[in-house]
């Protein structure tokens, strides 16, 4: 079978090459998952560049998302009552960029036939964080106002038809202006322009104050997934007992900022991972939310808008897309054709 696989961390088209590998075995409580797509997600690129929470052990494949069909089952209840059935890989150690991948039982969820390949292959990770963040844990309520980084990428496209949807309005910071037209074509209610080269992290939180709060209060609810000088003039924006929750590192820059601004505001700056949410909530729940997902991917709110397929031949390719700018939507490795 054919893998990607790198064997050091360092840049995705460097590193990655797609080689002719044997087709693993599954153990008891494994399956055996014949991929038919997986995303290229900002985590699977850090994990290549040694960034990511989880060490890569090399030389190993990545993709920790993806779609495909249980084939073979090494044992276990689900592995018998899943087979042949295609199913969301939530592949916690990686290895989805591949023909075929074992994963535990427990991390693949049968999925609605009613979803197409490229739905069912961006299913859960970020139609999941952003209705947990948004719904579950911040709780923004109806009518207030949500400050949201990084607004162009998928899972800011799905928090501002979130707000459509449920309510609550979005204050969408981005880093290009031809990405602020196309959000304020979404419906996006307010969208502002942060070019670090030419902004100060002051001008940001000023107008973040202008806009939202009343008397300038400042923000109630914030997401960031940049971090660096666009996350730091968020947390300076935050009002009285306001919220951030930082879920993403895409600057690779720390958090800067003085205790004063939590202290004198009683707000907090929290961590958010989808991956230890999960971890600490019941079956009941998780079967709760995968209902909840598939209907709103269905209903366009949750969906993710795809660019480019490319094959794992063409994985150089594929990840250049990924971070090109001028490519919109999410790439894919469309890996088999042939469905169930
Ligand atoms: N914590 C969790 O559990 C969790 C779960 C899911 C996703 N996430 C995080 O959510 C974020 C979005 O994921 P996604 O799949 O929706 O991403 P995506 O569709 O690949 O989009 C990435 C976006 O990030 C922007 N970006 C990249 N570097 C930037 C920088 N230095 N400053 C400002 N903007 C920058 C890009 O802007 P341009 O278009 O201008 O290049 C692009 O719009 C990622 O950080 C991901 O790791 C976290």
């Amino acid at each position: 079978m054919k893998a990607v696989q790198f064997q050091k961390t360092g840049e995705p088209s460097a590193v990655l090459q797609t080689v002719d590998t044997q087709r693993p075995a599954p153990k008891s409580g494994e399956v055996l998952v014949r991929m038919l797509a997986t995303p290229i997600n900002p985590s699977d690129l850090m994990y290549i560049r040694g960034r990511y929470t989880v060490p890569a052990q090399c030389p190993t494949t990545p993709g920790f998302e993806g779609v495909g069909v249980v084939e073979a089952s090494g044992g276990g209840l689900r592995g018998r009552l899943f087979m042949k059935r295609r199913v969301v890989v939530l592949n916690r150690r990686g290895g989805n960029w591949a023909d075929y991948a074992v994963v535990p039982a427990t991390e693949v969820i049968p999925i609605s036939s009613g979803l197409s390949v490229e739905q069912a292959a961006t299913f859960f990770v970020n139609p999941a964080t952003a209705w947990v963040m948004t719904r579950e844990v911040l709780k923004v309520p109806h009518g207030q106002w949500l400050v949201q980084t990084a607004a162009g990428s998928a899972l800011g496209r799905m928090i501002i038809r979130l707000g459509q949807a449920t309510g609550f309005r979005t204050f969408n910071i981005v880093r290009r202006e031809s990405q602020a037209e196309e959000l304020r074509g979404l419906g996006a209610d307010h969208v502002e322009v942060f070019d670090e080269a030419k902004n100060t992290p002051e001008e940001l939180s000023a107008s973040i104050r202008r806009t939202i709060s009343i008397a300038g209060a400042g923000a109630g609810f914030a997401i960031d997934a940049v971090g660096g000088a666009t996350g730091s003039a968020v947390i300076q924006s935050l009002g009285h007992h306001g919220r951030m929750l930082a879920y993403g590192t895409l600057s690779n820059e720390p958090l800067v900022f003085s205790p004063r601004v939590l202290m004198t505001t009683s707000s907090k700056v929290e961590g958010f991972w989808l991956g230890s949410y999960m971890s600490g909530v019941s079956l009941p729940y998780k079967l709760s939310l995968v209902h909840r997902l598939t209907k709103l991917i269905q209903a366009g709110v949750l969906g993710t808008e795809i660019a480019q397929s490319y094959t794992l031949d063409q994985i150089h390719d594929a990840v250049k897309a990924a971070e090109d700018t001028s490519v919109q939507g999410k790439v894919l490795l469309r890996i088999s054709e042939t469905p169930v």
